[in-house]
């Protein structure tokens, strides 16, 4: 296998949680904004009604599941790994749950700065709607777990492209009111 490979399936291990933190809030249609539909100073929602409670907890628990999922299949996984002389990351389950925890609060963070810009819920903000939950998972992650340049150059476009199709998906499925 080629050595550009290996970082590809180092940073696919990695992502696990954050993309399902991010992931599952959109399919829970919460109900309760996490702003309590209070406005900012600026006269614009603090962060909207596209940021509920239960997409935040739901957020949270599916990426820590899916992350400790992935958790348990860490030898396996990265005795294939060895034999082609690179290995995983290693992500507990603490770790993937402040990953996730840095995925949501990412993404909140995003919609906090689109409100500033007075930008209505679902308005696109190219590569922040994208991103922000990465950086967020990087940010926090990178106080509980190792993070090589490799994967954070390889999530990126990653990201960008899986963001990209899915929400084609979503949106084509009726789960999302825009396709971005
Ligand atoms: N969602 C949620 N709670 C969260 C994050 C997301 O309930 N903490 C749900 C909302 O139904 C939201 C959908 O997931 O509409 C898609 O999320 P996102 O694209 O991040 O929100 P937008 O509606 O586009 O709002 P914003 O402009 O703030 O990004
Ligand atoms: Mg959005």
């Amino acid at each position: 296998m080629p050595d550009i490979l290996f970082e590809f399936w180092r940073t696919l291990y990695f992502v696990i949680s954050p993309y399902a933190a991010n992931a599952f809030p959109p399919l829970v249609k919460g109900k309760h904004p996490i702003d309590f539909g209070k406005n900012f100073f600026d006269g614009h929602r603090i962060l909207g009604d596209g940021k509920t409670w239960e997409g935040l907890f739901g957020g949270l628990a599916f990426g820590t599941f899916c992350g400790t999922i992935a958790w348990l299949f860490y030898d396996e996984l990265n005795s294939i790994a060895l034999t082609n002389n690179f290995s995983l990351p290693y992500i507990s389950p603490f770790s993937a749950f402040i990953l996730s925890l840095g995925a949501l609060l990412g993404d909140l963070l995003g919609s906090f700065i689109k409100r500033r810009f007075g930008m209505q819920r679902g308005a696109p903000a190219p590569f922040l709607d994208q991103l922000d939950f990465l950086a967020g998972a990087f940010l926090l992650g990178s106080f509980v777990t190792e993070i090589s340049l490799g994967i954070v150059i390889w999530a990126v476009p990653m990201t960008l492209i899986i963001h990209r199709i899915s929400n084609i998906i979503g949106y084509l499925l009726k789960l999302k009111k825009e396709p971005w």
